[in-house]
């Protein structure tokens, strides 16, 4: 697709082939309109590394843009109150807060997600990977949907697993996480969205409030019994504050984490000179992930409220706008990555942005590389021949991530 700057007044980045492909879009509004604004979406679209970098660093580029959607939309008489209440819980998660929650709420989790917790989680994540893997080349005849048999029963397991959530209650949670998808990524034009998400968070978070008191109870080695206990000299989480850092750690870790996955997969596919080389170093597979986050990684924009009129390239954004600045886009800009859309195992420098960066650089980074840096490989070396299929690939239709719904592919059994 080439896409021409008069087209740019329109640009639609849920166009369907936008969808299918985001990136001459990106690659055109960065240079031809770098500071775009969308009437479809009344929103801007930031696209540069250097402007991406400096507003994601720019407290200006306020993250709490729940509270004035909760008080415009969900206040007052005819307001869904279960709508309201899934809004509170997400009010709670500290990358919708500026400072000085967002700092309180993110020192105490960072005593109770360490990188010793993360590391402790390897074991684990190999099992999950390899059961998984084993019940594919047991059952499959050598069709698999990588998405649905493998990334993401991996990561919900895995993060389940971490929190302490017991097995049996694994189904339950992912069906839960589903549902709220639609609150937090925003299909755009999905009515039912809301309701379907407000039940689901109900349900986890009445789930939640139960084990969390078990575990007050009876505290045991996992990250909810970590955030029970997190405290400083000067407080500690609240038990609503656990239970709404519980829901969010859940959603954060899995969707992102399976998109990874599934491009971080088919980026190798598709580039079998790569993959004959990680095969034959697999020590590269750092390497490998860090370029899957950069080339194809799942945080297509990540959303920002104008708190201030702030000038950017002649343009002015106003207090209260919104503004999506696009991870996806600054890690295809030329001026930092040559020949950006190469996939590059081998790159020397990375500073991609698809973990954020500043006060909310993602917290879960280090568990998001582990488990890709562990289902990746195993995925080529237990399923031979790993294969795209004749069925299109189909992404997830949303403006914030970038993701498959369906990952159809073959192997040799
Ligand atoms: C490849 C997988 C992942 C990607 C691409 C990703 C991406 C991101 C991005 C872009 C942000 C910044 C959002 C912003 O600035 O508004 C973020 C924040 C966050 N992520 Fe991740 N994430 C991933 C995996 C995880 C995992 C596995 C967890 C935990 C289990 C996690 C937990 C968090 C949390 C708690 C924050 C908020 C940090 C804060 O506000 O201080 N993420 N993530």
């Amino acid at each position: 697709m080439t896409v021409s700057p008069t087209d740019l007044a329109h640009a639609d980045l849920l166009g369907a082939e936008a969808v299918a492909d985001p990136y001459p879009l990106l690659a055109a509004l960065r240079e031809h309109d770098p500071v775009h604004w969308s009437a479809r979406y009344r929103s801007w679209f930031v696209t540069r590394y250097d402007d991406v970098l400096a507003a994601l660093r720019d407290e200006r580029f306020s993250s709490d843009r729940i509270t004035p959607y909760r008080r415009a939309k969900l206040e007052g008489p005819g307001a869904d109150a279960g709508v309201r209440a899934a809004f509170e819980v997400l009010e709670g998660w500290m990358v919708f807060k500026d400072q000085p929650d967002h700092k309180r709420l993110r020192r105490l989790l960072s005593r109770a997600f360490t990188p010793r917790a993360v590391t402790g989680m390897t074991s684990s994540v190999e099992e999950i990977a390899s059961e998984l893997l084993d019940g594919i080349v047991a059952t499959s005849g050598g069709d698999v949907d990588l998405i649905g048999d493998f990334a993401y029963p991996l990561t919900a397991s895995v993060i389940a697993d971490m929190l302490g959530v017991p097995r049996a209650d694994r189904e339950q949670f992912k069906d839960w996480s589903d549902q709220i998808t639609g609150l937090v990524f925003g299909g755009m034009g999905d009515a039912s969205r809301h309701e379907v998400g407000a039940r689901g968070m109900a349900e986890l978070t009445a789930y939640l409030s139960e084990l969390v008191r078990a575990h007050e109870r009876e505290p045991a080695d996992d990250l909810i019994s970590a955030m029970i206990s997190a405290r400083d000299d000067r407080d500690a989480l609240s038990h609503d504050e656990v239970i709404s850092t519980g829901v969010l750690l859940l959603f954060a870790g899995h969707e992102t984490t399976t998109n990874l996955i599934g491009s971080g997969i088919l980026a190798l596919v598709q580039h079998p000179g790569q993959r004959a080389l990680l095969g034959d170093h697999p020590e590269l597979v750092g390497g490998a992930v860090e370029e899957a986050l950069r080339f194809d990684g799942p945080a297509k924009t990540v959303a920002r409220v104008m708190g201030d009129d702030v000038e950017l390239r002649g343009r002015t954004l106003r207090r209260g706008e919104r503004v999506f600045l696009s991870p996806s886009s600054a890690n295809r800009d030329p001026s930092v990555f040559p020949d950006p859309d190469a996939f590059d195992i081998t790159r020397e420098k990375s500073g991609q942005l698809g973990f954020g960066i500043g006060m909310h650089y993602c917290l879960g980074a280090p568990l998001a590389r582990l488990e890709a840096s562990i289902a990746i490989p195993r995925a080529f070396a237990r399923l031979p021949g790993l294969r795209l299929t004749d069925e299109p690939l189909e992404w997830h239709p949303v403006l914030l991530s970038r993701g498959m719904q369906r990952f159809p592919a073959q192997f040799t059994p």
